[in-house]
């Protein structure tokens, strides 16, 4: 969403993380971005042009000296037309040029050209990375505000163990999503809950729900995405938390409420996806429940409901934001309604439960939006980080 229309320029230089660089042209065209590669000489050793053509369906500029495609001086364009320079992998060699603005191939000569910011990603043997001279380099290119996603550390193609693998690409491509994306929270501290909570009542044994931490996950993300301050409060979910949250994990409703409700007095915006089980057993037996052939009781107590308590304690210092999400499988707009006014909520994201491709598990959702002034808007069902951008795009017109 965030790399949507927008127009990437690739350089890859020439490393042997450059296959990488096919996976990477696709991975952004599919995220609706257009792709330029621009290689080096050496890029072409590790993968061919037309490769990275046939994948971006876009020429290659490789030759500074093409007589067809330079005859509108086809370098400047290109550099004009970035709105973001991705250089993927980046050798020590791009990297030393680049900071010492050396412009002796097509590559280095557009990256000078260019006015778009420029996102570096390593990808060299660990002793070329530790070395001082590239250390000073990547300082260097820091200074001129480049971005910089660091390599990760473990074998290389060279056996040695250590730092200089290219970055993971969802890595690089959420990365180059933040810096093309306004930094419209900025100053902003957001605390979203996420996925389901466990109620034990013997230690291998819980009372839970199928929520996976899609929905509240891609909440942190188009948040933090748009420079805010993002606390997750996360029930246990198998997905790696977003770049650029503070991710504090619970196990129980009981727990998420104690983090809440200490964290929450400092939220400019509180999100609550969590899917909280709204009752725990009432009992927790110390070892795991026998099998005796007889049913087995478990009397169940009510959970606090976190919302309803941020919805009655809102501080008074300051504007604080509370949304909430109702799940329902009938009356959702009754039922929806009415939750957004017991906790006294700005706005509710109303999940049917029932539309398939929506809710519990999936990669998209079905909502629909009520405020508290009675305004009812749908949404067709959106990937849910289409979702997030949506909910977002409501709480920061309640800002202005
Ligand atoms: O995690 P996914 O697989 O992506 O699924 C997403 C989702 C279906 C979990 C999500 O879209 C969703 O609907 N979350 C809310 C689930 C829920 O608990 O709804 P509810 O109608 O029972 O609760 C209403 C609101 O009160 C919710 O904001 C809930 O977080 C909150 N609540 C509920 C109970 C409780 N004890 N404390 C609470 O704060």
């Amino acid at each position: 969403m965030a790399l949507k229309g927008k127009s990437i320029l690739l350089g890859v230089s020439g490393g042997i993380a450059a296959y990488k660089s096919a996976e990477l042209v696709r991975l952004f065209t599919k995220a609706g971005a257009t792709v330029q590669v621009v290689m080096t000489a050496n890029a072409r050793q590790f993968i061919t042009p037309l490769t990275l053509q046939v994948l971006s369906g876009q020429p290659v500029c490789t030759n500074l000296f093409d007589l067809e495609f330079e005859s509108q001086i086809g370098h400047i364009q290109v550099a004009r037309a970035a709105h973001l320079a991705v250089l993927a992998p980046a050798t020590a060699n791009l990297i030393a040029k680049l900071a010492a603005g050396i412009a002796d191939d097509y590559l280095t000569t557009v990256l000078l050209a260019t006015t778009a910011p420029v996102l570096v990603c390593p990808a060299m043997n660990t002793k070329m990375y530790e070395n001082l001279a590239t250390q000073k380099n990547l300082e260097t290119l820091r200074t001129y505000g480049h971005h910089i996603v660091e390599p990760s550390e473990g074998t290389l193609a060279c056996k040695e163990e250590g730092t200089g693998r290219l970055a993971e690409l969802p890595e690089i491509l959420e990365v180059a999503g933040r810096i093309l994306t306004p930094a419209t929270l900025k100053g902003k501290q957001v605390l979203v809950s996420s996925g389901p909570t466990w109620e034990r009542f013997d230690p291998v044994r819980f009372i839970s729900n199928p929520s996976s931490g899609k929905m509240g996950y891609a909440i942190a993300q188009v948040a933090a995405r748009r420079s805010a301050k993002v606390h997750l409060v996360s029930g246990p979910v198998s997905i790696p938390a977003p770049r650029g949250t503070t991710l504090h994990r619970v196990t129980s409703a009981m727990e998420m409420h104690d983090l809440i409700t200490r964290l929450a007095p400092q939220m400019d915006v509180i999100v609550m996806a969590a899917a909280v089980s709204d009752y725990r057993p009432a009992q927790m037996l110390p070892q795991k429940a026998k099998k005796v052939g007889s049913d087995l009781t478990i009397t169940l107590q009510n959970n606090p409901d976190i919302l309803a308590q941020l919805g009655r304690s809102k501080p008074q210092a300051k504007q604080q934001i509370l949304v909430g999400f109702a799940a329902e499988t009938e009356n959702l707009i009754e039922n929806a309604t009415s939750k957004l006014k017991a906790k006294n909520l700005d706005f509710i994201v109303a999940n049917n439960l029932t539309q398939s491709g929506s809710g519990f598990g999936c990669d998209t959702n079905q909502v629909r939006i009520i405020d508290r002034s009675g305004d009812s808007t749908e949404l067709p069902c959106l990937l849910k980080e289409e979702v997030a951008e949506r909910i977002w795009d409501r709480i920061e017109r309640l800002f202005q």
